[in-house]
């Protein structure tokens, strides 16, 4: 446990070392920019006076950031592509885009893969040799999957096969992984072997489901969806089950025109934002992607769904207890009492941060008695308070503002519509929360919130603290401790800034650190977590390139000691491609990292003229989505 959490007999230091003042804060941020100030001019070369200053526990050689074609990762380290976009994953067939048809999609590994878990081979053991990679696939990019259009042209130009690659390309693909001595290697062939994609058969559970908002017509009754896309993170339940997030649901549909004052869906499709920012044709071969046609269509989205990774043969289930918004991730814990506790951030500029806590308890000498566990329970959204609190508010039909008066009639309205059940509560309006994860050595939960350049200065709260803010932050919470446990169920967690990003030593970006940060390790937008079994946290960028013009990466940083927050550079993403998914196997010996979109920047860069050709850097092959491999060329443990 750390002393933050230990020191919840101390709430009044907790309270005043959270509380710094604004002057504090710009006096704490300049200070820790001198510090790096005196050794940026040195590179990354092996500095004594720089290993003087950090004091953390990581031991690799921090790598310089660049603008790079391929990835880089510390010296001593190696990294193999394991799987890349069009891959086959049940033999060896080669790959050709030009030649692509929606039904091969179908067999092959999708695009711009996201979200990462490494689910051991069998459940419940700890084999970090063998496992199967259960990865998500958020959107696509057709004018790096196809040749012969440019950003503009892409949505004149999609042909209608196109349009059904697209569809399949999305989703979630299961791929059976096994460590040989050649490295990491896609088991061919494997019977765990699947894609989940936009038409795929599931299930909708929980309060929302059968209710008449639900109900199109392909599924009257309103319990059984076709696919799931814009699968950005996720998590894994203690039962081995992995939990995908439907987040960017809203840009799949046409754009929704409200039919008068007494439109039920009108308030709804507004909120989620359905038919903006478009940057597809689905309903061309799809009439249910017209919202105004089909208008309870895209309420069968933005939720987190469930699917068995070990059970392929089993249907995934839309979880509809822990409501629909633009879900980043849903990461479990539990409960000193043995409930489940799953956090998922809203990815948008001023949304909010929620917590979902189980009915019932997680059973442990029962894996399929905790199929279900998720449809009851409570939701609840997270207001950060004056008193140096977070307080978490739960979003129950009939409670507080959320009655007929308002427009609920049920919980599920509370549900299909929870962003704005959430405003009415009170929430607090956050800078894009991503990631939202527990450190399972310590407990503390730790929140990504990768940018806001809307918040206006003045605009700033407690826990986002300037506006506008290019450069994002991550704060960390902590629960208040029942026995021995980390209390997740509990109302209210204190909180403390982890770090506020951008350059230390640019007084104008407003940076915090709590110790030395080098002129590489400093970082920005921060979106995917991950945590190593030494309770390090791994943190993934997403939006480098726009916001300092360098290419995104993966920094490493203590929680603990000396070395708290001291962010280190691991991983430079190739030119264009963000970074997603970071998963280690259980003993850490195995860093798997998804690159997405390589390529993808500038914006002018196309399948003909792209601005990287990694991973295969052929000729006729555009770059490709892919996930990599790193592992230490002495076996050890990832980081050291
Ligand atoms: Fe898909 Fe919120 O990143
Ligand atoms: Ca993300
Ligand atoms: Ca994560
Ligand atoms: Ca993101």
């Amino acid at each position: 446990m750390t002393d933050v959490i230990r020191g919840q007999k101390t709430l009044d230091a907790i309270i005043r070392q959270r509380r710094m003042t604004r002057r504090d804060f710009l006096r704490a941020s300049g200070a820790v920019g001198f510090g790096a100030a005196a050794f940026s001019l040195t590179g990354c070369a092996p500095m004594a006076k720089e290993k003087a200053l950090y004091e953390g526990s990581l031991t690799f050689r921090e790598i310089a950031k660049g603008d790079l074609i391929k990835p880089l990762v510390p010296e001593g380290y190696l990294l193999d592509v394991l799987v890349r976009w069009g891959d086959a994953l049940d033999a060896q067939v080669p790959f050709d885009p030009t030649a692509l048809t929606a039904r091969d999609q179908e067999t092959r590994f999708g695009y711009n893969n996201d979200y990462l878990a490494f689910m051991p081979m069998q459940w419940g053991s700890d084999n970090s040799q063998h496992g199967l990679l259960c990865v998500n696939h958020e959107y696509t990019n057709l004018r790096l999957m196809f040749p012969g259009m440019t950003l503009d042209e892409e949505m004149d130009k999609v042909t209608e096969e196109q349009t059904r690659i697209e569809q399949a390309s999305l989703g979630c693909s299961v791929v059976e992984i096994r460590k040989e001595t050649t490295g990491w290697q896609v088991v061919s062939g494997s019977i765990y072997s699947r894609r989940l994609h936009a038409n795929t058969p599931m299930k909708i559970s929980g309060p929302a489901a059968g209710d008449k908002r639900m109900q199109t017509a392909e599924d009257a009754l309103g319990i059984l969806a076709k696919g799931t896309f814009a699968n950005c993170a996720g998590g894994v339940t203690p039962w081995g089950t992995v939990l995908t997030a439907e987040e960017n649901i809203h840009t799949f549909f046409t754009e929704y025109e409200a039919k008068g004052k007494k439109d039920p869906e009108a308030r709804n499709h507004k909120r989620m934002g359905i038919g903006m920012e478009r940057y597809y044709r689905w309903e061309v071969v799809d009439e249910r992607f017209d919202s105004n046609a089909h208008p309870h269509e895209p309420n069968r989205f933005g939720w987190i769904v469930e699917y068995d990774p070990y059970r392929p043969e089993k249907p995934p289930v839309k979880r509809t207890a822990l409501g629909r918004f633009k879900h980043e991730c849903a990461n479990t814990t539990l409960t000193p009492d043995g409930r489940v506790a799953i956090y998922s951030g809203d990815d948008e500029m001023f949304e909010y941060v929620y917590r979902f806590i189980t009915k019932g308890k997680y059973n442990p000498n029962d894996r399929e008695a905790n199929d279900g566990l998720l449809d009851e329970g409570t939701l609840y959204v997270a207001k950060f308070n004056a008193s140096g609190m977070v307080e978490w508010l739960p979003l129950v039909y009939g409670q507080g503002p959320l009655t007929k008066k308002n427009g609920f009639h049920s919980q599920a309205d509370v549900l299909i519509e929870t962003r704005y059940a959430a405003e009415l509560m009170g929430a607090t309006p956050m800078d894009r929360p991503e990631d939202v994860e527990v450190n399972a050595r310590t407990g503390q939960l730790f929140i990504a919130l990768t940018k806001n350049t809307k918040r206006a200065e003045g605009e700033e709260n407690e826990a986002n603290r300037r506006g506008p803010n290019p450069y994002g932050h991550i704060l960390e919470l902590s629960p208040p401790l029942k026995g021995d446990m980390p209390d997740h169920s509990a109302d209210m967690f204190f909180w403390n800034v982890f770090l506020e990003g951008g350059d230390p030593i640019n007084p104008t970006h407003h940076a915090y650190y709590q110790h030395y940060v080098s002129q590489h390790g400093w970082l920005t937008n921060p979106d995917n977590l991950a945590f190593d079994k030494q309770g390090r946290i791994w943190i993934a960028t997403d939006g480098q390139p726009d916001a300092i013009g360098m290419c995104d990466g993966l920094y490493a940083a203590d929680t603990e000691g000396k070395g708290k927050g001291s962010t280190r550079l691991f991983f430079n993403a190739p030119r264009g491609a963000e970074v997603t998914g970071p998963a280690f196997t259980p003993d850490c010996t195995t860093l798997f990292i998804s690159v997405q979109h390589p390529g993808d920047f500038p914006l002018k860069s196309t399948y003909d003229a792209p601005s990287t050709r990694w991973p295969d850097f052929r000729d006729d092959m555009p770059p490709r989505p892919a996930v990599v491999a790193i592992t230490k060329e002495d076996g050890k443990v990832i980081g050291s």
